[in-house]
């Protein structure tokens, strides 16, 4: 099982997935952005651009006078994006990035997937200029201390997370302070956050869409009357269940 056939865009529901992760993560990273000083006149590369809110959100903060390189294996999502916004279609892996001497490079949700994880990023870090900002935000499955036991959300998750586990990287998170040291980056900062999604709410549908589309691609990731339990209670107003946890961790390149 890879993990393109498994969590795919061209998923009857991907792009709601899309929304949904968006809606749950997008402001998170808009603070760290703003932290970072993002603003007009400034050359952005947005890897793994996705749906491509964070390219829209780069684009007007940097407006005309800046640029937004968005970059996907897959753009099917990204046709609507206003100036200065250029989409450019590219395997991270082994194609060419457009450019470099970027002022910020952002990745969310990404290196989890790639073996070649570490090479990848030794690209993103040589396409900054020196002094430009890197943030990369991963997943972390922390989360998981967070439930609580023997819930049907946990029952759940726990089996989703096991076949997580054979298709990406679910502790990659915690390992992104290491990397950027390693990297020689400065100004190295990191926040965990995890979500918390209400019942009926866009970070549960989330959730039941991601859950929902592996449980399909593996033929059940647990018989029909768990999953029909877990269903209900994240579409019950009201009910609070702890989200997948996101690790972002930031750093500059010196020079
Ligand atoms: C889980 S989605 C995250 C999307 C977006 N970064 C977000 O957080 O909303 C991962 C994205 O990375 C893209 N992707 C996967 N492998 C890639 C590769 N080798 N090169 C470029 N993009 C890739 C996928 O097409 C998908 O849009």
């Amino acid at each position: 099982m890879s993990t393109e056939y498994a969590l795919q865009d061209s998923w009857h529901r991907a792009r709601r997935r899309m929304d949904c992760m968006e809606a749950t993560y997008d402001p998170g990273t808009i603070r760290h952005l703003t932290a970072l000083g993002v603003g007009p006149g400034m050359r952005c590369l947005e890897v793994g651009a996705g749906g491509g809110s964070i390219a829209r959100w780069l684009a007007d903060r940097v407006g005309p006078g800046g640029e937004v390189a968005a970059v996907d294996i897959d753009v099917r999502f990204l046709s609507d994006l206003p100036p200065p916004v250029s989409v450019h279609e590219c395997d991270v892996r082994v194609d060419p990035l457009p450019g470099d001497g970027f002022d910020l490079v952002h990745v969310r949700f990404l290196l989890a997937h790639l073996a070649e994880r570490d090479e990848v990023l030794d690209r993103f870090v040589a396409a900054l200029r020196p002094g430009g900002w890197l943030l990369v935000e991963e997943c972390d499955s922390v989360s998981t201390a967070a439930m609580v036991p023997g819930t049907p959300h946990e029952t759940m998750m726990r089996h989703a997370e096991r076949v997580l586990r054979q298709l990406i990287d679910v502790d990659m998170g915690r390992a992104l302070p290491g990397m950027l040291t390693s990297r020689g980056l400065d100004g190295i900062g990191v926040d965990c956050h995890v979500p918390f999604a209400e019942g009926g709410g866009p970070e549960a549908e989330w959730m039941l869409l991601t859950v929902g589309q592996l449980h399909e691609a593996t033929g059940g990731l647990a018989d029909e009357e768990t999953f029909a339990r877990w269903e209900a209670a994240l579409r019950e107003p009201r009910t609070w269940v702890p989200g997948g946890a996101i690790v972002s961790a930031w750093g500059r390149r010196a020079g």
